[in-house]
Formats: structure tokens, sequence, C-alpha cells
């Protein structure tokens, strides 16, 4: 795994937008799995930023979400398809038409992730997947105990996830408990993942995804089987890591080799 540890948020927000201008500009009609949660919103507003200043155009990008709240609409506030509209999509120049997010609102759920999935191998695949990474290791809504192979499917929240996505919901507000996400043999399928990772907070689940054995108590730990991930984790979510001098000198050195081959 490549663990790129760097000073802050802001600087991970950077680097994370930095890896999705240059697939874009190799491959302009890439499809981009996206992501939800308070991680990938500085990213989203480094693409927007980028995009307005000209540096890149997503007008034949198509974008795959991991995951929605089963039982909310696209047009409730806390639906991830009013989210992804909100914090990207109404800023820049992708074709709605070419944005799928799971149907939370979906007669058959069932058959909706089945379609998910069928949708995404029409594409040809999703070429570089952005994750977060919840407290417990979740990548998407794969909770702990998910199968390292599934596929997109109904899931159940961990009472952990309930809890940490609450601070969105208002005092009388219906929060759901189920949720469509892709699933973690569909994410080893991208052909390239980026997992963001910022604050204290996120240090065990890091610890655990990098150093940790693979294991289906650490969803995330299955991409240790990922032949192109990359970790960009600021220094609050790297400190419980044993090896950081390690990875740091690994990304010197890459560093070092790209420039001399005149390669980024
Ligand atoms: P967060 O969520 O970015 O809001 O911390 C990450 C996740 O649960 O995947």
């Amino acid at each position: 795994m490549k663990v790129v540890i760097l000073k802050d948020a802001a600087e991970v927000a950077k680097y994370g937008a930095d890896i999705f201008i240059k697939q874009i500009k190799r491959k302009p009609d890439s499809v981009l799995g996206l992501a939800t949660g308070s991680t990938p919103v500085a990213l989203y507003k480094e693409l927007i930023s980028a995009y307005q200043s000209g540096r890149v155009s997503f007008k034949n990008v198509s974008s795959f979400n991991l995951d929605e709240y089963l039982g909310l609409t696209g047009t409730h506030p806390q639906s991830y398809r009013y989210f992804m509209s909100q914090q990207l999509f109404d800023h820049i120049d992708i074709e709605k038409s070419q944005t799928a997010v799971p149907p939370g609102d979906a007669e058959d759920p069932f058959s909706a992730c089945e379609q998910y999935e069928h949708n995404i191998k029409q594409k040809g695949g999703i070429d570089i997947q952005l994750l977060g990474i919840g407290r417990n290791g979740h990548i998407g809504f794969n909770e702990p105990s998910s199968s390292l192979m599934s596929r997109t499917r109904v899931k159940t929240l961990t009472r952990a996830t309930i809890d940490d996505n609450a601070r969105f919901f208002g005092p009388d507000e219906y929060q759901p408990h189920l949720s469509i996400t892709m699933g973690i043999g569909t994410i080893l399928e991208s052909k390239k993942v980026v997992l963001l990772a910022t604050g204290a907070n996120k240090a065990e689940a890091i610890k655990a995804t990098v150093e940790g054995p693979l294991t289906a108590a650490c969803p995330a730990s299955a991409l240790q089987m990922h032949e192109h991930v990359v970790l960009v984790i600021d220094e609050a979510a790297a400190s419980q890591l044993a090896d950081v001098d390690f990875y740091k000198h690994i990304e010197m050195e890459n560093q070092k080799l790209l420039e001399r081959l005149g390669r980024d």
C-alpha cells in the first residue's frame, strides 16, 4: 500500500484532488467512484476550483457513488444524492445523467443492487475510487464483519455509524438504519483506490488498515489486496502507525524517481 502522510487536512485534500485531476486529464471519460462524508468535502472544493480556473473539465466524466441511505429519496437533504449535488455536481460541468448514486427509494432494493453492479460493468468498471474510512474501519457502508468478496447490497448500519452520522439529522428527523452500498469486492475491482483520512479519531482504523491483519473486522484492511491503492492521510491520522518514517521515506524515494523519469 502506498501511504502518503501530509501535514494537515488541507494538504490531504489538495494531494487527493491532484490525483483525480491527473486521472481525468489522462482519460477525459474516466469513470469515477465517489464518496460522501465530511472528509471528501475539501477535496471536492479543490476539484470545483480546478474546474472554475479551467484546469479540468468533467464534461465526459461519469461517476458512481459508493452508497446511499435506504428509505431516503434523492431530494431529501440527508440523502447522499443531495449531498453530492450540493458539494460537487451542481458546481462542475459533469452531465447529471452520468452521475449514479444507489437509489435509496428503490421499490425493489435487491434488484436495484444487481442493476447497480450491472451499470458499473457496462461502463467498463471504475477507473478510480475515492474512499473515506469510518472509525470502525468501514469503507462505504461495509461495516465490520462484511464479506471481503461482497457486492452491492443492502446493509444494516452499526450503532457506531448511526451515532457518528446522527449529527447530520435533526432531533425529530428519521435516520435510516439501512443502506445500499457497493461491496468490498466491488470496491476492489476499481482500477485505482484513493482513501483519505484526517484527524486523530481515524488513527486506530488507519493502523488496522495498514499494519493489521487482513480481516473482515476491519473492512478497509481488504485494500491490502489491491494493486493500486494510495492512502492520503494527515499526521494525526498517521499517529498510531509504527512505521511512519519508512512510509515517508518510500514517498520521498518515489518522488525522486518520478522526477528523474520526468513523470508525474
Ligand atoms: P467522515 O466519514 O469522512 O465523515 O469521517 C467517513 C466514512 O464514514 O466513510
